[in-house]
């Protein structure tokens, strides 16, 4: 009779394991090794099923869409949304909450276009689960002016129109983003590698190099670097006079 699938060993089996196998015994015979690894075979072969069952399972589970409920500060409003539990923040504000100014580049952390500010700090929206950001104060683009008239722009705005920085305008949103959180992050005396290069590591100003360099997340594909750069360093002398 043979072992059912994947229980142990009876004493039986055990005796032929334990007793039989012993290495160096004189009664180790051909007849004992193979009912022995007949035994072993069976219990492997009949748990093979199982292993692809629990595998087939495991994989159901993790594309199953598993519902989270949260609630998003986005612009100074409440949202209370029911949510897949991989939903990432571009797409509840994109595809939940009708927030289209966030743009969706690349979708894998490299454009930039995606950045929104959370509880803030700069992030890229497309790798923030909507989970994550359960709570927390988000400002997108359409939350940074106050108004719909171009006197209502934010200063970053501002400068961005009177420098001409953008051509196509698909970067814009995550690069007036990013820049307003670099303002503020320059007044907490946040570093970027080239305040350490250039040993102002104490109250850093914002260089053309550092705008650069704090800005080097956000890609854009028009190349309109130079207006951005200028549009950012206005803005900071605007800032600090
Ligand atoms: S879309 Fe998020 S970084 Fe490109
Ligand atoms: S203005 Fe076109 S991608 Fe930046």
């Amino acid at each position: 009779m043979s072992a059912p699938p994947c229980s142990p060993p009876s004493d039986y089996e055990e005796e032929i394991l334990e007793t039989e196998l012993t290495p160096g015994d004189n009664e180790f015979s051909r007849r004992t090794f193979v009912k022995a690894a007949g035994i072993l075979s069976a219990g492997v072969a009949t748990g093979v099923p199982r292993i692809a069952a629990a595998e087939n399972a495991q994989a159901a589970a993790a594309t199953t869409p598993q519902k989270i409920s949260v609630t998003l500060k986005v612009n100074g409003k409440s949202e209370s949304l029911t949510l897949d539990t991989r939903t990432t923040l571009l797409d509840a504000l994109r595809e939940h909450l009708d927030l289209t100014g966030s743009k969706k580049g690349c979708d894998h952390g490299q454009c930039g276009a995606c950045t929104v500010i959370l509880d803030g700090r700069r992030v890229n929206s497309c790798l923030t689960l909507a989970a994550v950001a359960n709570g927390a104060e988000i400002t997108t683009i359409e939350g940074l002016a106050h108004g719909d008239d171009i006197d209502s722009l934010s200063p970053i705005q501002a400068a961005f129109f009177q420098h001409d920085a953008f051509q196509c305008g698909y970067c814009t949103p995550g690069q007036i983003c990013s820049a307003t959180a670099l303002l503020e992050e320059q007044k907490h005396g946040t570093l970027s590698t080239v305040s350490f290069e250039t040993g102002h590591t104490s109250n850093p100003q914002l260089t053309d190099d550092e705008i650069r360099e704090r800005m080097s997340g956000n890609i854009c594909r028009c190349a309109a670097y130079p207006n951005i750069v200028a549009a950012v360093r206005a803005a900071a002398r605007s800032a600090q006079a």
